[in-house]
């Protein structure tokens, strides 16, 4: 487990992913990281036409897959977007708009612990584009990355912490569907960022970022 605080994320170092557009952040703004094929990022756009969210995929394939079947829905409150999470996030969003952020099933990066999201210096970064009081939920059917990840974000981030299990009768992504009909256990943290949490980013826009 990194406890280092001393590794603190330079943004600054990160360059715009390629062909990057700075969205429009719309009111509640939600955001998905990994989404896969979109099974999530799909069913919470229909369930929820109040809200928006933005959904990332890194893998070209999982994301044609997604983009094709959101483009036959015609959501207009979910926008599909093929990058790397952490570049994009740090030019794509400006501070405190996130009214919440699911990270559904991530990696679980076994041999490379620094790269789990609660393990990572960009994680702070990530919060500081979370509204205070807003959560941010993450699921996995590994007890230890659930255990470690819980632990960071009482410990290291200071957030508040719910842990349930995963409903059996659930289905939300590809992952869990698969988990589940195994018979696993999936874990969900319910973190919520408290009221007057502060960050180092708290002030920190891109220079290329055109919403404040
Ligand atoms: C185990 S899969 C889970 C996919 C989906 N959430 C589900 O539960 O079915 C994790 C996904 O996260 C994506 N991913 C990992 N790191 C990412 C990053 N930095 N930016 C965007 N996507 C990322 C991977 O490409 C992969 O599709």
């Amino acid at each position: 487990m990194n406890t280092d605080k001393n590794r603190v994320f330079k943004p600054e170092k990160l360059f715009a992913p390629r062909n990057f557009k700075c969205p429009q952040i719309k009111p509640n703004q939600y955001l998905e990281i990994g989404t896969g094929k979109g099974m999530h990022a799909m069913q919470f756009a229909q369930e929820n036409p109040d809200k928006n969210l933005i959904a990332i995929e890194r893998t070209r394939v999982k994301f044609d897959v997604f983009a094709a079947r959101t483009a036959e829905l015609e959501l207009n409150n979910l926008l599909p977007v093929h990058a790397d999470a952490i570049p994009w996030v740090v030019h794509g969003i400006a501070p405190s708009s996130l009214d919440g952020i699911f990270l559904l099933y991530p990696n679980p990066e076994p041999k490379n612990a620094s790269q789990r999201w609660l393990n990572m210096p960009f994680f702070e970064f990530l919060l500081s584009r979370l509204k205070p009081l807003s959560p941010l939920v993450l699921a996995t059917n590994i007890q230890e990355y659930a255990d470690e990840a819980e632990e960071q974000a009482k410990q290291l981030w200071g957030l508040n912490v719910e842990r349930v299990n995963v409903p059996q009768d659930s289905a939300r992504t590809h992952f869990e569907v698969k988990y589940l009909a195994r018979g696993e256990t999936c874990h969900q943290l319910n973190m919520v960022k408290p009221k007057e949490y502060r960050t180092h980013f708290d002030d920190w826009v891109a220079p290329n970022n055109t919403q404040s």
